[in-house]
């Protein structure tokens, strides 16, 4: 089978696009073809060497869709379309590649409304904000913060947030182009900070309220920012570094409002908190209360180009690679 693999860690250079053998069935795996793969900052994280665990070669991709031809029992019968995450990409060889023998428990039925390059960029993103929303203790009526309306972290928040009725589901750009096209496609609560201070837009949205829950994958100024706009036992989440490891952070941002700070690692969650982030997700792409944003696709051999756009061109919306 074809897979874009990287044969070393030391950036663009290092992925290949070669021929391995079909990997075999195994009790409790499922045999998925793969129609298309989820491009994340995972894969740059691991390509540039910096990610711990990661052993090259590996095949990238940590998320993907595609079809059953095996093994998925009546749960998952041969030819229904499927949808998943776990440790492919990162631990084990990923979605960048024409099947992969996935764990049972991984695997979501996609909904017959989200086709498969829509449903490739749907796991990590959705389950990483359902699970970061919860661990932060939401319900309707708390107001939210997740930077970075483009990127995917910070726009499945914003999305889950508002249709399970948060009383503001606020975001933001550095970008104002980008601030007139969340506008454009009806994201009403994002701070332009060309314009304003991240902390200034969310005590503007919120009359002076702040954040109950601030949920950050950009590190950076943007987290130091974000500390700045926190209600009183108001609790952050870092799951992310879009922008950088390293913040500054003055603390009485924390001490004031006795706020709390936590970290986020999805490899480290529980099938549990999977299969919940799941039961939430799945209603609201078939209600279509939210929705997915592709902003580009790239065929497998230009996997590159592809990561090179993610992290480079910032896009509003996902990248997927088509198999
Ligand atoms: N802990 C976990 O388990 C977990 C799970 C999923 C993701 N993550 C991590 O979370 C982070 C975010 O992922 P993502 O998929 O949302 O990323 P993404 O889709 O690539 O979006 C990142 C966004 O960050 C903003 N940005 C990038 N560089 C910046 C800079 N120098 N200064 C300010 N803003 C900058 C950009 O928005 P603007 O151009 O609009 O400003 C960009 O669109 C990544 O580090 C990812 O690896 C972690």
């Amino acid at each position: 089978m074809r897979a874009m693999r990287a044969e070393t860690f030391s950036g663009y250079e290092g992925l290949k696009l070669i021929e391995l053998p079909k990997p075999a069935v195994t009790k409790g795996k499922v045999m998925v073809r793969i129609t298309a793969a989820g491009v994340t900052p995972l894969d740059h994280t691991i390509l540039s060497g910096k990610f711990h665990g990661s052993k090259a070669p590996l095949v990238l991709g940590n998320e993907g869709a595609g079809v059953v031809e095996e093994g998925g029992g009546t749960d998952f019968p041969v030819g229904s379309r499927v949808m998943f995450f776990g440790t492919y990409g990162a631990f084990e060889d990923g979605t960048d590649s024409e099947w992969v023998a996935v764990r049972k428990e991984d695997l979501c039925l996609i909904p017959d409304n989200v086709d498969d390059v829509s449903a490739a960029g749907i796991p990590v993103a959705y389950l990483t904000a359902q699970v970061a929303l919860t661990l932060a203790g939401f319900r309707a009526g708390k107001t939210v913060l997740a930077p970075a309306i483009g990127g995917s972290i910070g726009n499945a928040v914003t999305q889950l947030a508002r249709a399970l009725g948060a009383k503001h589901a606020m975001s933001s750009t550095t970008n104002h182009a980008k601030a007139e096209q969340a506008k454009a496609l009806g994201f009403n609560e994002v701070i332009d900070t060309s314009l304003e201070k991240l902390a200034d837009g969310v005590r503007r949205i919120t009359s002076g309220y702040g954040a109950d829950i601030v949920i950050d994958g950009i590190g950076g100024e943007v987290l130091s920012e974000a500390l700045g706009a926190i209600a009183l036992e108001g609790r952050v989440t870092t799951l992310g570094y879009s922008a950088s490891r390293r913040t500054t952070i003055d603390v009485t941002n924390l001490i004031v409002p006795q706020a709390s700070i936590r970290g986020l690692n999805m490899f480290a969650q529980p099938q549990a908190a999977i299969t919940d982030a799941w039961n939430v997700i799945v209603p609201l792409l078939k209600s279509g209360a939210i929705k997915p944003i592709v902003a580009k696709t790239f065929p497998l051999v230009e996997a590159a180009a592809a990561l090179h756009y993610l992290v480079e061109g910032r896009p509003f919306g996902r990248v997927v690679l088509t198999i």
